[in-house]
């Protein structure tokens, strides 16, 4: 499988500086793309797709135009977008934009934000991107099942200015629970999952496919964007005989360095950016690694270096930094400080639930919660009527000490907002980052900050979907 076909290729991030090294012309199809620049038609619907490999049976799936992942979104910083959402499946669903900073109206979160888009309906989002980056896309509406069968797709917002780098590519990983006939396991919404680690799947799929290997060329630079579309497998990425630079997280530039222990953590809804220059060997294979959970490690993909001599001696010499986006500052020593603690799930240390303030739930029965923020539970996917824990007044600076009390990892997202990463278990963070969604290890402490510059009632949850849809989300007003 040529990289061309099998990787999201852009083609404004060739090269500007030394001899013209294009490496391919073709430039990749964009369906979704209607005539206007930045204007995308999306139909969810269901679909068949081969995800397992070319000797496997397709798997029925529910679909973005047809395609695992979903169109991929281009839109430029700063310039208005539009995108009709059209409703073909048989059942109520919305779009939510992951990550990026939006008019609150415009965030998809059904009852909340907006109605639900029937079957058969559409919805018209309309927003200016403020920031360049990686982002991404899937429904706010049955969210376990509907991202469960495969709705979600990546978006990239360009920079102003292309960045130096022979190729960008974008790698969408998601993690299906597949039978042996490749079909989509049921049983969405396990209640001892949920009160786990949540639906981890069995097959982890590159660019909609079980991957084998992705086409390098030796001496090339690859701005290479990760997305974790999973519902709940957090991932570790390693490079073997690669140095991989990380130079932004969650769409946000942050100062390039190296990934503590060689390995790119990647909770769900998370994305990397990083910057890969290839040093390896024409001819020779790279495997790239997830050793996430102890004894369940498998290989990824492997890079694949064609024969061919290396394009450039030594390694590119332009810069690897990204352009900062426009994020707020804030004020640390005026800004309001609260806590959010994270509690119940299995193995609390209590033996089993930890009950908490309003949590009365027990394993198995019904819809009663398993985790709680701050003693409350809030489960689904967002409705009408969810009264905000806390309310910020606009503009203030706002410093929120996020505490899991649980014995499980939690990616913690919050809407419409970028949290400047202060510190992590008393330590400071370093090289400047941003996040929308927080990866939280058990016990962890993280105080994050941000200005409450966008008003509207925003979400913030886990985005392991079963502990989402179970109790752990709450709502964040500005006003
Ligand atoms: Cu990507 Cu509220 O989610
Ligand atoms: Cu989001
Ligand atoms: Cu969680």
């Amino acid at each position: 499988m040529s990289t061309e076909s099998n990787s999201l290729v852009s083609r404004r991030g060739l090269l500007r500086t030394g001899a013209g090294l294009l490496l391919a012309t073709a430039l990749p199809p964009l369906p979704a793309r209607a005539a206007g620049a930045s204007e995308y038609r999306i139909v969810a619907a269901p679909a068949r797709a081969r995800l397992a490999g070319d000797s496997r049976p397709e798997t029925d799936v529910w679909a973005y135009d047809g395609t695992i992942p979903g169109s991929l979104v281009r839109l430029r910083q700063g310039e208005k977008a539009r995108l009709v959402v059209e409703n073909r499946l048989g059942q109520e669903t919305t779009v939510h934009w992951h990550g990026i900073r939006l008019p609150n109206a415009m965030d998809g979160v059904p009852g909340l934000t907006q109605p639900p888009i029937r079957p058969g309906g559409s919805f018209v989002y309309e927003f200016t991107p403020p920031d360049a980056g990686t982002f991404w896309y899937h429904p706010h509406a049955n969210s376990l099942e509907q991202l469960g069968r495969g709705l979600a797709g990546p978006v990239i917002v360009e920079e102003r200015e292309p960045v130096a780098v022979d190729r960008d590519l974008l790698w969408f990983l998601a993690d299906w629970r597949l039978t042996e006939d490749v079909g989509i396991a049921s049983g969405f919404g396990n209640r001892m999952e949920a009160a786990m680690s949540g639906r981890v799947g069995n097959t982890v799929t590159l660019n909609g496919r079980v991957s084998e290997a992705e086409a390098v060329r030796a001496g090339e630079r690859i701005r290479l964007r990760l997305v974790n579309g999973s519902l709940a497998r957090i991932m570790a990425l390693r490079f073997e005989g690669h140095r991989p630079v990380i130079v932004a997280i969650d769409g946000q530039p942050c100062d390039p360095h190296e990934p503590e222990g060689g390995r790119i953590l990647l909770g769900p809804a998370m994305r990397v950016d990083v910057m890969l220059d290839m040093q390896g060997e024409p001819g020779r294979r790279y495997g790239v690694v997830d050793d996430f959970y102890d004894g369940l490690s498998y290989r990824l993909t492997r890079l694949a270096y064609d024969g061919r001599p290396p394009i450039r001696e030594h390694p590119l010499d332009a810069p690897l930094e990204l352009p900062r986006n426009p994020l707020p500052e804030s004020d640390l020593a005026a800004s309001e400080r609260h806590d959010l603690t994270l509690q119940g799930g299995m193995m609390s240390g209590m033996g089993g639930m930890q009950g908490g303030g309003m949590m009365h739930g027990t394993m198995g029965m019904g819809s009663s919660p398993v985790w709680a923020i701050n003693g409350m539970s809030m489960t689904g996917d967002g409705h009408a009527g969810m009264e905000p824990a806390l309310t910020f007044q606009r503009g203030r600076s706002i410093m929120l000490v996020l505490r899991n009390e649980t014995a499980w990892w939690h990616p913690m997202h919050f809407h419409g907002h970028s949290l400047r990463v202060l510190s992590r278990n008393g330590k400071p963070v370093p090289h400047r980052q941003w996040q929308d969604t927080v990866l939280m290890a058990p016990k962890d402490v993280v105080e994050v900050a941000f200005v409450a510059d966008n008003p509207g009632d925003w979400m913030l949850h886990c985005h392991v979907m079963d502990h989402q849809m179970t109790g752990l989300m709450t709502v964040l007003r500005v006003a």
